[in-house]
């Protein structure tokens, strides 16, 4: 035999010589969920090791990550269901908790980068990420409400806004309004393909968030299609979108292969709560090697073209040492 691949895998020298992906904390953002309260910090039954800070707690939480390695953060609030309404107001209430944790944060680790999630659900009485009109989704009436959020967001100290609703023309309505009050500098990461997925179970979990009737079909695309991601992309682009995400990571690696292989902005891959929780349920039972699944999957959306990733794991892998 002529060519014999297992040379190159004959050392570890070797082995990392030829290495062709590389993860680093520089890769990683990690999403924290903010509750209301004082002192408190709640888990995430579906997904061990993840918490609800109350802002004493985030911030704290923040500092430990930071001394970590880790320097982005997306913040998530769980919002107490008597402030919830048909119209979102509390997304942009002055005073509100997630504005307000947005601006300590920033506040106290100005260096931080901070993401925030803008879309309807959190807040939403229907729990859906638009507007609901006798059980439809109204797109144009939601753009309104999302710019105001991020607006909000922006004011508060955002570095990056980051839509994750899925309404058509979101992108530009919102560069637009940003703009148009100084803004220019705050960054847009936009869910550009978001799908219609089992795996946010947990997080709907961790929010309180779910859709109280119906589901996010509408607008959320369908795990079945491939090609409507190219328009969404195209669309995100052509809106001034800085990043392009694809959401969730796994079950899509040919998406965030196919968004890097056809657009030059950088791609985010969102590793969402159902990835985390399978790993963890099977790690605690015994199933797998959990620090050589995290990486392996870690790696994999890397490989597959992603330079940012969303993930619960950052955290731990960094605090374990696992890079
Ligand atoms: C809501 C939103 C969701 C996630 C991020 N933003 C859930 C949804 O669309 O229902 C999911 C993240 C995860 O599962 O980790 N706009």
């Amino acid at each position: 035999m002529l060519i014999r691949p297992r040379r190159n895998r004959k050392s570890s020298v070797i082995r990392d010589m030829v290495q062709e992906t590389q993860l680093s904390a520089a890769n990683f953002i990690f999403p924290l969920f903010i509750i209301d309260g004082n002192n408190l910090q709640t888990e995430v039954a579906s997904m061990p090791g993840i918490y609800r800070y109350s802002i004493d707690r985030l911030l704290h939480e923040v500092e430990t990550c930071m001394n970590l390695g880790l320097r982005a953060f997306d913040l998530f609030p769980n919002i107490d269901e008597s402030r919830k309404d048909k119209y979102a107001t509390e997304s942009y209430r002055e005073g509100s908790l997630y504005l307000r944790a947005i601006s300590e944060v920033k506040r106290h680790f100005p260096e931080a980068c901070i993401i925030t999630d803008v879309a309807m659900d959190p807040y939403s009485s229907d729990g859906h990420d638009g507007l609901v009109e006798k059980g439809e989704i109204l797109n144009d009436e939601t753009l309104a409400i999302l710019a105001k959020m991020a607006l909000a967001h922006a004011q508060a100290g955002a570095d990056i806004v980051a839509p994750s609703d899925m309404m058509d023309g979101r992108i530009g309505y919102i560069r637009n309004v940003l703009d148009e009050n100084g803004f220019a500098n705050v960054s847009l990461m936009s869910y550009t393909a978001k799908y219609a997925s089992a795996f946010y179970g947990p997080f709907r979990d961790a929010l309180n968030s779910a859709p109280k009737h119906g589901d996010k079909k509408t607008y959320q695309m369908n795990p079945a299609n491939q090609r409507e991601a190219l328009i969404e992309a195209e669309l995100d682009t052509q809106e001034g979108a800085d990043f392009l995400m694809v959401k969730p990571a796994l079950a899509y690696l040919d998406i965030i292969k196919l968004l890097k292989d056809n657009f030059d902005l950088p791609i985010a891959a969102y590793n969402v709560s159902g990835e985390y929780a399978m790993i963890k349920a099977s790690a605690r039972n015994g199933w797998l090697d959990e620090q050589r699944a995290t990486m392996e999957v870690l790696t994999g959306i890397r490989r597959a073209g992603a330079t940012a990733i969303l993930t619960y794991h950052a955290k731990e892998v960094l605090a374990k040492k696992w890079l």
